[in-house]
């Protein structure tokens, strides 16, 4: 055994192994409270004692120093030197300021050392760390914790199939999150909020009769009807959260918001960038780069009888070829491969009065970044051409086409939603989280600091999951009257994303490198991407924090038994029976268990 063998072994001994050993459990003593072993200390001046006796010469010394102990009402008492009895003045939380030891003998303590006990009709309050820094009585307390918790959430296909998620019905879960503070909290603001939205919107039916929406107007007339039907029943002091941002021009966003702006090109443009769905525009490039799409694989779906060289040289104004400004990230596209060739909704017969659906197209628009004459001014990004689908036979629009450009506008548009409403939102964030937050509670006990932190990231993440799921997105539910590709169509979409969906997708900064948008002076206008910086670099520094303050070393996260039991369920990849890859996402890596 060279020195860096025995290093590493020894690391593994002082890291891990000790903290195996959890103790003694409940010890009974006939007519007397029973108690529990509590931990090896070293001997502590700020400890307050009293001597009892010396019961080295005892049969039970343990059992013996209890006894007497407990005649004078303590809450703990430790023996050491081999069985010397001593009791203890005061809280028993007192011992978690002391250093712990591995090297008492036989439950009697030793030279300078103390082995505690604790009755067992005392509560503690064992404090939030890693396992390897928990005292054999905590320790027991939070692997029986886990245990229970074990059996209490299990993770199982759910009705759509994608991502797992909890067993458990929406009865069960309202007992859960009732006995929960955060949660119970949030199913109370929840359920608040459901009926009155729903009863809102049915008054509004009611009081319109079914009207189709015809005009600028009707859109405003519904957001003001929504929004003065929740001032008259919320208190004053809410009414912030639900304001007429197109009244606020000043607000953030103003321009966007502005009803009398929406036709415009700018618009739409920026709607790309600080929109509901900043996740699809990309760079196209050329066959070297790494980054955004390939020139050559969208052209397999671009219309061979439209000139795109003549109208993106055009619209860049430049005295260029599209190969070159392609190479130098001046061309952009916005696509939805996930909606290539899915259906629409069948309406025959008709289930929504007056309504005849326009077919589900998956459109392609193409955009430029607009260098100025103007040195000092940035790039703009304008749209060049849209064509209306995903095959080479779709007409293309541009914005010399009039009332066919502003159509084929919208028809972006409802292609957006669709596809952010269903994959963006309803896959990645609400179905994503699912199982993670399943695990959370599988394999974190309360005291875990991760458990400690994640549990304000889970809130309400199953209930918004499992209380209203069927009605929004099942069969005849609120997405498939809504989307022109109905619910087939919807989960068609979903489950074709799902499949190609990495944990690298959660990624953010690396997103949006792989979609060529980290150029700024290309793209100047970003605020996902500039606001989501800000926010992702003051997140990952609280964090790291957080980590350091309960993970010292990389060893400290090797062999927390926890966190890597999570990684092993949540990892498609992950072998450890019986939980190993339940979570199902694939490339989130994880080590060797323990390892
Ligand atoms: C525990 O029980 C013993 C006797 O059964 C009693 O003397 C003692 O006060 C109790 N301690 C607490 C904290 O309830
Ligand atoms: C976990 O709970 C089961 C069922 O109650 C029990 O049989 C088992 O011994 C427990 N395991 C631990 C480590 O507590
Ligand atoms: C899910 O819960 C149901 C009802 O409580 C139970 O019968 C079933 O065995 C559970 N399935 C799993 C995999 O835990
Ligand atoms: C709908 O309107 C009718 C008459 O205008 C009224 O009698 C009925 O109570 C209303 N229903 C609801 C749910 O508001
Ligand atoms: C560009 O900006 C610089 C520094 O602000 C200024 O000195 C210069 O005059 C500007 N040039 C033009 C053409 O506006």
């Amino acid at each position: 055994m060279d020195w860096i063998v025995l290093t590493k072994l020894l690391i593994i001994l002082i890291s891990y192994l000790p903290q195996g050993d959890s103790g003694p459990g409940l010890i009974d003593v006939e007519n007397g409270q029973s108690f529990q072993y509590f931990g090896c200390y070293y001997d502590s001046k700020n400890i307050k004692s009293f001597s009892i006796g010396d019961f080295t010469q005892v049969p039970d010394p343990i059992g013996s120093c209890a006894k007497a102990v407990q005649a004078d009402g303590h809450r703990m008492f430790f023996l050491k030197n081999g069985g010397h009895c001593l009791s203890v003045q005061g809280k028993v939380e007192q011992f978690f300021q002391v250093k712990k030891s591995s090297r008492c003998v036989n439950g009697l303590g030793g030279n300078g050392l103390m082995d505690v006990y604790v009755f067992s009709n005392v509560t503690v309050s064992c404090p939030v760390g890693i396992r390897r820094f928990l005292n054999p009585y905590c320790l027991r307390l939070m692997k029986k914790e886990i245990n229970d918790s074990k059996r209490a959430y299990q993770l199982v296909p759910t009705f759509l199939n994608l991502f797992p998620g909890l067993n458990a019905t929406s009865g069960q879960l309202v007992k859960i999150y009732q006995k929960e503070p955060i949660n119970a909290r949030w199913m109370g603001i929840y359920t608040a909020i459901t009926p009155r939205n729903y009863l809102i919107a049915t008054k509004f039916l009611n009081k319109t009769n079914g009207k189709e929406f015809e005009t600028v107007d009707d859109y405003k007339a519904v957001l003001k009807f929504m929004i003065e039907s929740q001032y008259s029943v919320i208190p004053k002091e809410q009414h912030k959260y639900f304001q007429l941002y197109f009244m606020q021009p000043d607000k953030p966003f103003g321009r966007l918001t502005r009803l009398c702006n929406w036709r415009e090109d700018r618009i739409f443009t920026d709607q790309r960038f600080a929109g509901i769905n900043p996740m699809s525009i990309q760079r196209i490039s050329g066959s070297k780069a790494k980054a955004g799409v390939q020139w050559s694989s969208l052209q397999t779906k671009l219309s061979d009888t439209f000139n795109w060289e003549a109208a993106t040289v055009d619209a860049l104004g430049m005295q260029t070829t599209l190969a070159e400004a392609i190479n130098r990230g001046h061309v952009f596209v916005l696509h939805y491969p996930v909606l290539d060739g899915i259906p629409s909704r069948n309406e025959t017969p008709s289930t929504v009065k007056n309504r005849k659906l326009m077919s589900a197209v998956s459109p392609i628009a193409v955009f430029v970044s607009k260098p100025s004459r103007d040195k000092n001014q940035s790039n703009k990004i304008i749209p060049v051409a849209i064509q209306m689908g995903h095959t080479k036979d779709s007409p293309v629009f541009t914005p010399k086409d009039g009332d066919q450009w502003l159509l084929a506008k919208q028809t972006v548009q409802v292609a957006d939603f669709v596809y952010a409403g269903s994959v963006e939102h309803l896959l990645k964030t609400h179905l994503l989280i699912e199982p993670i937050c399943v695990a959370v509670r599988r394999h974190f006990h309360k005291l875990h600091p991760l458990r400690q932190i994640l549990q304000f990231h889970c809130r309400g993440v199953l209930g918004t999951n499992r209380f209203f799921i069927k009605t929004l997105t099942g069969i005849h539910g609120t997405s498939d009257r809504l989307f022109g590709v109905g619910y087939n169509g919807g989960y068609a979409i979903m489950k074709r994303a799902f499949k190609d969906l990495t944990w690298d997708d959660t990624d953010f900064p690396a997103n949006i490198k792989k979609r060529g948008l980290d150029d700024k002076s290309k793209v100047p206008y970003f605020p996902y991407r500039d606001d989501g910086e800000l926010i992702h670099t003051s997140i990952k520094n609280m964090l790291n924090e957080y980590v350091k303050l309960y993970y010292k070393h990389t060893c400290h996260v090797r062999f927390d038994p926890e966190l890597q039991n999570f990684a092993n369920e949540v990892s498609f990849e992950g072998k450890f029976k019986p939980d190993g890859g339940h979570g199902m996402y694939t490339e989130l890596k994880y080590g060797n268990q323990y390892e």
